[in-house]
């Protein structure tokens, strides 16, 4: 039986069929994988399954009770198949997911695309966004999860459609907005500024006001735990236990979080202010957000060029500002206006001493985030250990950087954000 084990996940591909004939077979080849007693998350690979019979049942029950901590998931069932498990129950006993439909992206535009993602447009109403790599629906389902938590709650977001494959990797197709960047209106019409800097302010504090009940998000704390921990191999034990420690210092809250909050996750629509991009909307302090603002509208300015390639890998032949412009939308001048427009507005009524208190703690989780952001590229060039090494190299030198700093004095702070 082909298996396959990765970052705690087991995935074990079904036969063709599981009759009377083979199931008893069937049933030793499976409950023999050493894997499973380790795994945190068992799927079951449906793609090649045809005919699932009461005996071929029974095993994955059997399964299911002997390993019943571990999540169980039956992925990729034809439609035939997912009737029959429809018919006996098992839809409300396991996860049990049909085959997503195949979207060939060659036949669409390509709107917007970098070395982990890109957008095609489908029709006038909907967008693919593909997770180059993903090959795991499971990667997927909590961000669709989290766009429509959003979205019943009241907040301005798009609506996730669908869940589907591409050549490319996973993707999801979500409701198109047939509006303005907010960075490009930025640009176009600065005479309008301050109007924008305070809809941002409104709209992150909207977030930072609505709360939700635990189970329905992710925590950003442990996103970000667990980002770290899928990374381990990367470090030490005692750089693993820094991170986490500076990640743990940050206290949770059940109130909303982009992720990745900054003009250009943010679109116009009808003079209002939408958030896309939702991959990392979660729960927990409202610092993370306004951490990574700072983080890209000042710590990216101010990092030194050399740095910055180690970091984003522009290649040295491009200047850092025009790199800069091409993935946030802004010049370092405009950044710098952004960002002291935002932070004054977004702290109004604060004294100057309690701002510049504010400001240091800021300004050190915008540094943590070019390492938490560092820890996702190296997960994802797991199979490239020369160029994640690199990247840790960086991690080290951001590390050092926080190191030097008060934390425990600085995380005090906190109690002056009211
Ligand atoms: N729902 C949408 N409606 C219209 N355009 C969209 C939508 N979602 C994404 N886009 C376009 O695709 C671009 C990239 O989308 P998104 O920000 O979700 O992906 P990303 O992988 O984070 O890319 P980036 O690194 O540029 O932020 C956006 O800047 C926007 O131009
Ligand atoms: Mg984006």
């Amino acid at each position: 039986m082909d298996s396959k084990f990765d970052n705690g996940v087991l995935s074990i591909m079904l036969p063709q069929r599981i009759s009377a004939q083979n199931a008893p077979a069937f049933e030793k080849e499976l409950l023999v994988i050493e894997q499973l007693k380790t795994a945190k998350e068992i799927i079951l690979d449906a793609e090649n399954l045809v005919y699932i019979s009461s005996l071929g049942l029974r095993v994955i029950l059997k399964l299911q009770k002997k390993f019943k901590d571990t999540p169980l998931f039956i992925l990729n069932t034809s439609a035939e198949v997912y009737k029959i498990f429809d018919d006996t129950g098992f839809t409300s006993l396991f996860n049990v997911k049909k085959k997503l439909r195949y979207v060939d992206t060659s036949a669409f535009k390509l709107i917007a695309g970098g070395m982990y993602g890109s957008v095609y447009l489908i029709n006038e109403e909907q967008i693919l966004k593909v997770f180059h790599g993903i090959q795991s629906e499971n990667d997927i389902q909590p961000v669709i999860s989290a766009i429509r938590v959003a979205f019943v709650h009241g907040l301005p977001t798009i609506i996730p459609f669908e869940i589907v494959r591409t050549e490319k990797g996973i993707g999801m197709i979500l409701e198109l907005l047939n509006s303005e960047m907010l960075s490009t209106l930025i640009a176009k019409n600065p005479q309008n500024l301050d109007k924008y800097i305070e809809d941002m302010i409104e709209l992150s504090k909207t977030l930072a006001n609505t709360t939700f009940e635990e189970t329905t998000l992710r925590s950003r704390n442990e996103m970000l735990k667990s980002k770290l921990k899928a990374a381990a191999d990367f470090f030490t034990p005692e750089e693993f236990l820094t991170v986490e420690k500076y990640i743990d210092a940050v206290p949770k809250r059940n109130t909303a979080l982009h992720g990745d909050f900054h003009a250009k996750n943010l679109m116009m629509s009808d003079d209002m202010l939408m958030l896309i991009d939702m991959d990392e909307f979660s729960l927990g302090h409202p610092l993370w957000d306004v951490a990574n603002l700072n983080c890209i509208y000042q710590a990216m300015v101010h990092i030194d060029k050399e740095t910055a390639d180690d970091v984003f890998d522009f290649g040295k032949s491009l200047p850092y500002e025009d790199f800069y412009f091409k993935i946030i939308g802004c010049t370092f001048a405009q950044a710098e206006i952004i960002w002291n427009k935002f932070f004054n507005g977004y702290f109004l009524g604060y004294s100057e001493e309690d701002k510049s208190k504010i400001l240091k703690l800021v300004e050190f989780y915008a540094n943590l985030k070019f390492i938490t952001f560092l820890i996702d590229v190296c997960n994802k060039l797991k199979d490239n250990p020369d160029k994640a090494a690199k990247k840790v190299q960086t991690i080290r030198y951001f590390l050092a950087k926080l190191k030097s700093q008060n934390l425990d004095m600085l995380i005090k702070y906190l109690d002056l954000w009211k």
